[in-house]
């Protein structure tokens, strides 16, 4: 196994619970994220939640973000600090950006939002538009993108902000094979640029997500209860699946993915 300990908890989802008009959607979602440490390295923590489509993914992704309030229960942030909007990075699924505004204003104004790049806003924007491979792109306004294009964008607005945590609803959907290996790629780098950097990534595509965690989170109905909760919880570190080149190859990688179909 790979040498690492697990440290202060970053992030506790406790009892959440949601319902609509006396539909249960989510029950007793119980989940810590803890601060992988690896000695000698900067590691930053990936978790999957992976779940069928309609399970509840994107409304358990609103609640993690404290952009929806749950109907009981409450996520917690930096020890017991209940999470509020604002605090976290979050990429939705159709990768929203400010439509009238060039990706260049857009990201300035969020570079705006972030004291610690105070008088360095520029040249961080710089920094990134190149490695993401966005410099053309400054000058351009959202509808003049692609889609990869837009999603990379949206994720150096977040990044921009400076929060230690970046939400990503179906990072893998609506993008090419090519585009796909990118992003991934572009992940990865991320979860590694600061030791407390943790990345959500909400996914129904199985092998993508597990690929690139640490963790995994199966989201789904249990024993014919109504809403849907975390069936079961991976450590792929523990399986030394996590952080490995061309693990989509190995025999325990491709076992896992079949144990999660198997929970969905
Ligand atoms: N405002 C709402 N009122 C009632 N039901 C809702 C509302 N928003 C979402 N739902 C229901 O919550 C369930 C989960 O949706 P969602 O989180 O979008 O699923 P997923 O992201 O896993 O595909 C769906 O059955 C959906 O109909
Ligand atoms: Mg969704």
């Amino acid at each position: 196994m790979t040498d690492c300990i697990k440290t202060k908890t970053l992030l506790k989802a406790n009892n959440i619970q949601l319902s609509y008009a006396g539909k249960t959607i989510l029950r007793d979602i119980n989940f810590c994220i803890k601060d992988i440490v690896r000695p000698g390295m900067q590691q930053g923590q990936v978790v999957s939640l992976i779940g069928r489509s309609g399970i509840g993914k994107t409304q358990l992704f609103k609640i993690l973000s404290g952009l929806q309030k749950p109907t009981a229960g409450a996520v917690t942030i930096n020890e017991d600090e209940p999470v509020k909007a604002g605090d976290m990075g979050v990429i939705f699924q159709n990768y929203y950006l400010f439509e009238w505004r060039t990706v260049g204003q857009s990201l300035q104004l969020a570079a705006k939002q972030n004291a610690s790049l105070k008088g360095k806003e520029k040249e961080m924007i710089a920094q990134y538009a190149a490695d993401f491979q966005l410099t053309d792109e400054l000058q351009k306004y959202p509808q003049q993108l692609s889609g990869g294009q837009r999603q990379r964008a949206s994720i150096i607005q977040q990044l921009l902000k400076g929060s230690n945590f970046l939400l990503l609803d179906e990072p893998f959907s609506g993008l090419d094979v090519c585009v796909l290996d990118k992003v991934t790629d572009l992940l990865l780098q991320v979860s590694v640029s600061d030791e407390l950097k943790t990345l959500i990534i909400v996914s129904h595509d199985i092998s993508t997500s597990v690929a690139i965690s640490d963790t995994v989170l199966i989201m789904g109905n249990e024993n014919g209860k109504l809403g849907a909760t975390i069936k079961k919880e991976i450590d792929l570190v523990e399986r030394d699946l996590a952080w490995q080149k061309d693990i989509k190859k190995e025999k325990a990688f491709i076992e896992t993915v079949e144990e999660i179909k198997a929970c969905l």
